[in-house]
């Protein structure tokens, strides 16, 4: 199942987290986000109960008036991964950030796992910035022009 994240998660989410990344920064990287108040929404696989996947979505700031959303992190416990739930976690995700307005989404992660959901370099390369022109750096347009013509992105603070 996957559903919207409640705060009672949120040490389960930390254990999945810490465990797929095989150390703490991405989870202390949720905790940061949360407490700056920068998270649109988080979602999680349950199974049995149990949290075993995991996915974050925090706002962008960028020079138009529109709403954008990063990736970030994405986590699926190690006994449950190539089992697909990472790419449900994505796509519930972005049903979540057309939900909430997003115009478009940025991802920094392996090409080969997210051009299956859409993402794309070629679709980032306009936008301005602290990845661009890293192969990982990638983006997801959810409106037609999301990222058409030079645009600047600024990530929250916790990415710093
Ligand atoms: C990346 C991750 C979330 C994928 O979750 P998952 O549930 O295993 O993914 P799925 O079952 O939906 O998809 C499995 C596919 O993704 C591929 N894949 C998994 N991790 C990958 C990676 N880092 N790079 C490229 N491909 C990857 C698998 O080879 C498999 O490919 P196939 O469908 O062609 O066989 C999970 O492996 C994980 O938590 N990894 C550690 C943390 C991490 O790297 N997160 C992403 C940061 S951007």
């Amino acid at each position: 199942m996957i559903r919207y994240a409640r705060p009672s998660d949120h040490p389960a989410i930390a254990a999945v987290v810490t465990a797929a990344f095989g150390r703490p920064d991405e989870a202390a990287l949720a905790t940061r986000l949360r407490a700056d108040e920068d998270t649109l929404f988080e979602m999680v696989a349950e199974e049995d109960g149990e949290v075993v996947g995991h996915v974050l979505f925090s706002r962008l700031w960028v020079d138009r008036f529109e709403l954008y959303g990063a990736l970030a992190p994405l986590a699926v416990r190690p006994d449950r991964q190539g089992q697909g739930l990472g790419g449900k976690l994505v796509r519930a995700g972005l049903e979540g950030a057309r939900e909430f307005g997003c115009h478009g989404v940025l991802v920094l992660g392996d090409p080969a796992y997210y051009d299956r959901f859409g993402f794309s370099a070629e679709a980032a390369r306009d936008v301005n910035a602290p990845y661009r022109g890293l192969a990982a750096f990638q983006a997801l347009a959810l409106e037609e022009d999301a990222f058409q013509g030079p645009m600047m992105a600024a990530y929250p603070d916790a990415f710093g």
